[in-house]
């Protein structure tokens, strides 16, 4: 096996040497944009954890787009991303337009106000819906001088926040207005739940975010252990190796399904392997390594981002082996139900747990549990309640 070279991407963002568990959805926005203008899945919002593969199955879609020939635009919504959208459409609009300035020149097109000479300009207030709309028209007479396929534009959008919804409203009522016009456009948009819910959930007739509910959804979850083991023998296959039989099993159950850790473990027990087979101890080795990787990168930064009592309510759940049941993390904190309550609601909201019964909530992500004792519990928890002491909430 070269040993150098490491096929696994423990990375955020970045494409894995075997995608896995995504076939189906990845068919379905293929064939939409086979299908032509009306299809459903031509404008879909992806939703899912941290680490569960949403950036790279926009990338996937990319490639779908870019197969077909295509145009792709590729931008995250921090602010100013419509204006982004924008000026790429447009620079590119103009670049394609002078690589077949001959061949236009000779077909009409009446109608256009765009100067040719100084198409390198344009007019601040253009908005994005005018480029878009032009960029069409324009590509539109392309393909029927060329009598080609329509060529669309497949626009992504990740990491959707609802902090940037006066943009998301813009875009929107750009996107839907294309639509409606049979345009050639493809749009797909990612983000956690957390942020893309309040977008979802907005009442305001003056905010009203249709595009996204009407957007075909795609939630994404872990992927089975049959998956899993795909990911992992297929990279380590390609480079003439193998996994040892228990080797394999402990690697995959460790992944429990979660995309990231397909990576992480298949790395680490890679680079604790040194002749052509992964054997057990290079998996168990790997797979602690993983595991510690996957708190720094995903738990730290997600805990990181909680208040302390939030923080605190994780801590007390993590005491369960399996699901904690509600009632009795409010009394290991010393708090009524109902004020336990108000944290459980905002810890669900920040996809740092779930619901799985009735009064029973269990984590999120992968070993959030084993991170919270192995960190958090010694920590902040017992530090917190002391051991005799009354339990109490910090900061009430
Ligand atoms: N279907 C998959 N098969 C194999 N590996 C995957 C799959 N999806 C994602 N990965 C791997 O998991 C890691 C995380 O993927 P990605 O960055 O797409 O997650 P994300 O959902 O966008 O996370 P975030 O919310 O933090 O942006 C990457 O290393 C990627 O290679
Ligand atoms: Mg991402």
């Amino acid at each position: 096996m070269a040993r150098k070279f490491n096929p696994f991407r423990a990375t955020l963002g970045a494409t894995p040497p075997v995608l896995v568990g995504r076939s189906d959805v990845l068919e379905d926005f293929a064939l939409a944009l086979d299908e032509g203008p009306g299809s459903h899945e031509r404008v879909t919002l992806i939703t899912g954890a941290r680490g569960i593969g949403k950036t790279v199955l926009l990338n996937a879609f990319e490639n779908a787009a870019t197969e077909r020939t295509w145009w792709v635009i590729s931008e995250t919504a921090t602010p100013g991303f419509v204006n982004r959208i924008r000026d790429t459409a447009y620079r590119r609009m103009v670049g394609h337009l002078r690589e077949h300035r001959q061949r236009l020149s000779s077909v009409t097109l009446g109608g256009y106000s765009l100067n040719w000479e100084n198409a390198e300009s344009h007019r601040p207030d253009t908005t994005l819906r005018d480029v878009l709309t032009e960029f069409l028209d324009l590509q539109r007479q392309l393909d029927a001088n060329l009598r080609q396929d329509p060529v669309g534009l497949l626009i992504t959008l990740d990491e959707l926040h609802y902090s940037v919804r006066d943009e998301v409203r813009d875009f929107g009522a750009t996107i839907q207005h294309l639509v409606r016009e049979d345009a050639e456009i493809a749009v797909a948009m990612a983000g956690i739940p957390g942020a893309i819910r309040p977008l979802l959930a907005s009442n305001d007739a003056q905010n009203p975010v249709t595009f996204l509910r009407r957007a075909n959804r795609v939630e994404l979850g872990a992927v089975q252990d049959v998956e899993v083991e795909l990911g992992l023998v297929g990279p380590v296959e390609d480079i003439g190796g193998r996994w040892a039989s228990d080797a394999l099993a402990v690697a995959v159950s460790a992944c429990g399904g979660y995309p990231f850790m397909i990576q992480l473990v298949g790395q680490w027990s890679l680079r604790f392997s040194d002749g052509d087979v992964v054997y057990r101890e290079a998996a168990d080795r790997g797979v602690a390594k993983a595991q510690r990787k996957l708190g720094q990168l995903v738990h730290e930064p997600a805990l990181e981002d909680l208040s302390d009592v939030d923080r605190t309510y994780l801590a007390a759940m993590a005491r369960d082996d399996g699901p904690s049941r509600t009632a009795e993390v409010a009394t290991r904190l010393g708090v009524t139900a109902q004020y336990a309550n108000q944290y459980r609601r905002r810890l669900i909201e920040a996809e740092m747990i779930r619901s799985v019964a009735q009064g029973y909530v269990e984590f999120e992500l992968p070993y959030m549990r084993d991170y919270l004792r192995g960190h958090i519990v010694n920590e902040a928890f017992d530090a917190v309640l002391g051991e005799e002491e009354q339990p109490r909430i910090p900061g009430l």
